[in-house]
């Protein structure tokens, strides 16, 4: 029983890692210029906000498809993998910016938390542009679904420890 759970706990985590890590990277290398250029939507807010940079979403890009790579390389299926990893990286990152769209026009401010779309909005997106090509089982996305949460707000609560954030969520 705890066998199987420890089995799809790492499923789920090696399934969505290049989500992951294009999620995260960005906190530690991102920053410079904005993507929306400080424009504004038609409601007078910023489009995405100044915590969504062009550096961020390209090393969030390429650190995310490594790790795809790399899966390939390890299970010996190159071409798949890189594809599934590019893809979970670039819904991940487009996730990302759009729950960052949404909260501008929700007027939630740049770094103020939205719950569950901050946790959830960037796998749940990353699945969606992933699944035409290939899903895990439910029970691998229920776990995704799951584990996600409380993993995104851990690894903030670190960032934030060592300096790299400035709130804890
Ligand atoms: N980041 C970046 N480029 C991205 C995504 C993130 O540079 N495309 C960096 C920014 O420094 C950002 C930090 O990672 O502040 C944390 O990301 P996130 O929590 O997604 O952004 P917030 O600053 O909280 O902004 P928002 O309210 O729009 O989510
Ligand atoms: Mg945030």
């Amino acid at each position: 029983m705890l066998d199987s759970l420890f089995q799809l706990l790492f499923s789920a985590i090696w399934f969505i890692l290049p989500a992951y890590v294009a999620n995260a990277v960005p906190v530690v290398f991102g920053g410079g210029s904005p993507i929306d250029g400080n424009r504004k939507f038609v409601d007078g807010r910023p489009i995405f906000g100044q915590g969504k940079t062009i550096r961020g979403f390209i090393i969030g890009l390429v650190a995310g498809s490594i790790v795809g790579l790399l899966q390939g390389v390890v299970l010996n299926q190159l071409y798949t993998y890189f594809l599934r990893g590019l893809l979970l990286t670039l819904g991940a990152l487009l996730g990302d910016l759009l729950g960052s769209f949404i909260k501008r026009r929700l007027n939630i401010s740049r770094g103020d938390m939205a719950p569950i779309l901050d946790q959830l909005g960037f796998v749940v997106f990353a699945l969606l542009l992933t699944g035409p090509l290939v899903l895990p089982g439910w029970d691998v996305v229920l776990a995704i679904l799951v584990v996600t949460p409380p993993i995104h707000l851990a690894a903030n609560f670190m960032s934030y420890k060592l300096g790299l954030k400035s709130r804890p969520y």
